[in-house]
């Protein structure tokens, strides 16, 4: 018999074995868990793919901030579904999907992009509940944004011209109008406020753009019919349904380095992309919350501008662009490309609590020679591995890098993680250490199938 230390090492090889041969969980739909899946890095991290794979096992999938900004890529076979505002549960039958009071909704978006589900045989209609305490974007919205960004002596942030930022600070100023407002009888009297707002703000700054205030009235009631019957308190319906035992996705859109207190700001969105926007965009406290799941790409990009420590201009920057396609699915924009930024990742991991973390686009590193991971921050002379507040702290960055050897072979297809080339298990090993959190996945391809877990993994013992 096998004594002392060698069977401790041999139990303890058994359970590692164990761990890395679970290819994808197989638990039956009957959990109570609540989980909120959000960006770990600036936003495309594959949370699309990761929430509609996990859907399956929620009664609801519910979005807590943002607006049609959002580009959520889901592939299920050959047909390819890009949601913006619409929660990507909508594509599993029988999974509520709810856009919370956290979210801002441009009407023409959320109607074309319902209609595009609808052609493609979705039953949105039956799936779908809106917040009647989300906000409305108005196109004068799209204007305040395009003469922001556009004015002289501003550097832009480049943002997707969606309105997005307008519509939050008219929020955040109590001038906003609510799709309760929208769908109530009263909403010309609500809009007529607003619009004079605007005006007098156009007339005391000089600014001539013409805006139809009349005919935005008259399309927006024709929205408000088609809107009406999907409205309601979803805060009530989500705890409702909570009380009742059934469990809730929360989907995250952008990315904790996006998020309005804790990104890069103020090259940030306008909104709580951070865990906690989850809570305060649901109505669904934080004691209902029982799980963190942060998603990361195995390097990690940026759209649009700002301080990015671990960008690569090079060609091998480029080399990922391609073989990553990172070029965004809301304006088509060509993603900044970058390597694993460790300090980015401890950072967002502290502000949001993560449980265990998805690392996605493994394949995407399948060619390369040696794999460069930011380990470090080095700031006027000194190494640190904290995130500064400041833009201009951020930009001084040099990161401090430590290679990896890559695997050179293919990793689509692999559906165990033990059975990842050598080099790409210590790559996610390494990954797993230095940034303290739990990898309990690991996706090799935009497919549901391309997804391994880890067996005996908080995230498995979440999903259960
Ligand atoms: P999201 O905004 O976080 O949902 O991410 P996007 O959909 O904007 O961008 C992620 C892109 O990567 C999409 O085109 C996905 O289909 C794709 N994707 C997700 N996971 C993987 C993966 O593991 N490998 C590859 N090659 N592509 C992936
Ligand atoms: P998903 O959910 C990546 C970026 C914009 C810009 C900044 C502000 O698909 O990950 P905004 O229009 O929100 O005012 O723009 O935020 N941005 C995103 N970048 N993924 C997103 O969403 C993004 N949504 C906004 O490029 O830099
Ligand atoms: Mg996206």
């Amino acid at each position: 018999m096998i004594q002392g230390r060698n069977r401790k090492w041999l139990i303890l090889q058994g359970f590692r074995r164990m761990r890395y041969n679970c290819a994808f969980w197989a638990g039956e739909p009957n959990f109570m868990s609540n989980l909120i899946v959000l960006g770990a890095q600036w936003g495309d991290e594959g949370k699309g793919k990761i929430v509609d794979l996990l859907s399956e096992k929620f009664d609801a999938v519910a979005r807590y901030q943002g607006g049609h900004n959002a580009g959520h890529t889901v592939f299920i076979g050959d047909r390819k579904f890009i949601l913006k505002l619409i929660p990507s549960g909508v594509l599993r039958p029988g999974v509520l999907a709810v856009i919370g009071n956290g979210v801002v909704i441009d009407p023409a978006a959320l109607l074309s992009e319902m209609q595009g589900l609808e052609e493609a045989g979705i039953n949105v209609r039956s799936q779908l509940k809106i917040s009647n305490r989300a906000h409305v974007i108005f196109p004068f919205h799209r204007t305040i944004e395009k003469i922001s960004e556009g004015r002289d002596n501003r550097v832009a942030i480049g943002t997707t011209s969606r309105g997005i930022g307008p519509c939050y600070e008219d929020k955040i100023a109590r001038r906003g109008i609510r799709i309760a407002d929208l769908v109530e009888r009263n909403f010309e009297e609500h809009y007529r406020s607003l619009a004079e707002d605007k005006q007098l703000i156009a007339s005391a700054f000089n600014i001539s753009e013409r805006v139809d205030f009349d005919e935005i009235l008259a399309q927006y009631k024709q929205f408000a019919e088609a809107i009406r019957p999907l409205a309601c308190d979803t805060a009530h319906l989500l705890n409702r349904m909570i009380r009742e035992g059934k469990s809730i996705l929360f989907e995250g859109a952008q990315g904790t380095m996006l998020d309005i207190d804790f990104g890069t700001y103020p090259f940030v969105t306008s909104s709580s992309a951070a865990a906690g926007g989850a809570c305060t965009g649901t109505g669904v406290p934080p004691t209902h919350i029982d799980g963190i799941i942060g998603v990361s790409k195995a390097y990690i990009t940026r759209v649009g501008a700002g301080p990015f420590p671990s960008e690569d201009t090079t060609e091998l920057g480029d080399k990922i662009r391609i073989a990553g396609n990172e070029f965004g699915s809301v304006t088509g924009r060509p993603r900044r490309c970058g390597w694993f930024d460790v300090p980015l990742l401890r950072y967002t991991a502290e502000v949001n609590g993560f449980d265990s973390l998805v690392i996605t686009k493994m394949d995407v590193l399948d060619e390369l020679d040696e794999i460069p991971v930011c380990v470090a921050y080095e700031l006027d002379g000194q190494r640190t591995e904290l995130m500064p507040a400041s833009t201009s702290r951020v930009s001084a960055i040099k990161p401090v890098y430590e290679r990896l050897p890559g695997w050179k072979q293919s990793t689509r297809g692999v559906s165990r993680i033990v059975d990842l080339p050598l080099q790409a298990r210590k790559y996610v090993d390494f990954l797993e250490s230095k940034t303290g959190v739990e990898i309990g996945s690991v996706s090799n391809g935009p497919e549901r199938n391309e997804t391994m877990f880890v067996a005996g993994s908080k995230l498995e013992k979440l999903l259960r």
